[in-house]
């Protein structure tokens, strides 16, 4: 039996043309810099994005550490959303190894923080309070893509209040390609940017750092402080570069699957929240562990959460969330 796993988009294997690209690569020392895979991994990414330079990382939680580190002193303060991943889900990482404090913030309905609550938390010039320094967004927030329109408010907003704008871009192709958009278009209004190779993209490792020379120059030294400096990454370097060259208009499949799940679910009474991209949240209440039973049966693995989030990759075909339908039937009529 194959298991079709949507716990998310992080369970991809790599595939056997990445397997391939990975073994080919031309790989150096890259705490010397003499990775050529990493280095056009780097430059590549940059240049796509519109930034002067990049640091490639082994995972997104140390990409937005060393993004908020780069950005931030000891005592200076992030606002970031309270269910942001650069918040809640990464240990804590910027106050532990930062010192730096985070002012969390209610995220709006569209995954978004209110720019007017943003201003209101901005702590004045005064040493009772910690030094505000940067806005950190999320693109997709848990699967909802921030409008352009917002995403230029925060730019002039972050401008006018002397404030740096990082994005967590763990999915930021899944924001571009759902827009239609060059993924330029979303990246121009930030001063850094993580984007993540090791979720939708689906290579097995990976995130890369964009932003300014000088941050990327402050990152490194950090990369380093944090024991993210590897030596031969190009051959993890090689499966970012095929992810970026074949894994992104793809994006779209999983988007349709994603609604194909929503709209399955729906149908058969199930409380489901509207889909953009690739996550699908339905509401189980207090049949999360019995969903997750009962699916774990049929050779589908769930998380178990009354908010049951389910997320669409590539390694989940059409067929396969027919499947997945047809159990939360089977559930149903139980
Ligand atoms: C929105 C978001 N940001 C950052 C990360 C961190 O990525 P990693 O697991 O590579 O540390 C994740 C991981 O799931 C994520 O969903």
């Amino acid at each position: 039996m194959s298991v079709i796993d949507l716990r998310s988009d992080t369970v991809t294997q790599p595939s056997a043309a990445m397997l391939d690209a990975m073994a080919k690569a031309a790989t150096g020392d890259d705490v010397y810099g003499e990775d050529p895979t990493v280095n056009h991994l780097e430059a590549e990414l940059a240049k796509r994005l519109g930034f002067a330079a990049a640091l490639f990382v082994p995972t997104g939680t140390m990409s937005n550490l060393l993004g908020l580190m780069a950005h931030c002193e000891r005592g200076d303060e992030y606002i970031v959303g309270q269910q942001a991943h650069t918040y809640k889900y990464e240990g804590g990482g910027a106050a532990v190894l930062g010192s730096i404090q985070p002012q969390p913030l209610d995220v709006q309905a569209d995954g978004s923080l209110d720019l007017a609550q943003v201003a209101a938390a901005i702590k004045p010039d005064d040493f009772h309070f910690a030094r505000t320094r940067l806005l950190a967004l999320e693109n997709t927030m848990q699967g909802k893509v921030l409008p352009l329109e917002y995403l230029a408010r925060a730019r002039s907003f972050t401008r006018e209040h002397g404030l740096q704008l990082h994005l967590d871009g763990a999915r930021l192709y899944n924001a571009a390609v759902k827009l239609g958009v060059d993924a330029r278009e979303i990246t121009q209004y930030f001063d850094s940017v993580s984007v993540c190779l090791s979720k939708g993209l689906g290579a097995p490792i990976g995130s890369v750092l964009c932003g300014s020379e000088a941050l990327i120059g402050k990152a490194r030294r950090l990369r380093k402080m944090v024991g993210g400096g590897m030596r031969q990454a190009g051959i993890l370097a090689a499966a970012g570069l095929y992810a970026l060259d074949h894994n992104v208009q793809r994006l779209a499949d999983d988007h349709a699957n994603a609604q194909l799940l929503a709209e399955g679910l729906r149908a058969a009474g199930f409380e489901v929240e509207p889909v953009q991209t690739n996550m699908v949240y339905v509401a189980m209440g207090d049949k999360a562990e019995a969903i997750k039973a009962f699916a774990a049966e049929r050779g589908i693995k769930l998380s178990a959460a009354a908010r049951l989030r389910m997320v669409t990759h590539m390694d989940v075909s059409r067929g396969q969330i027919e499947q997945v339908v047809a159990t939360f039937v089977d559930f149903s009529r139980k």
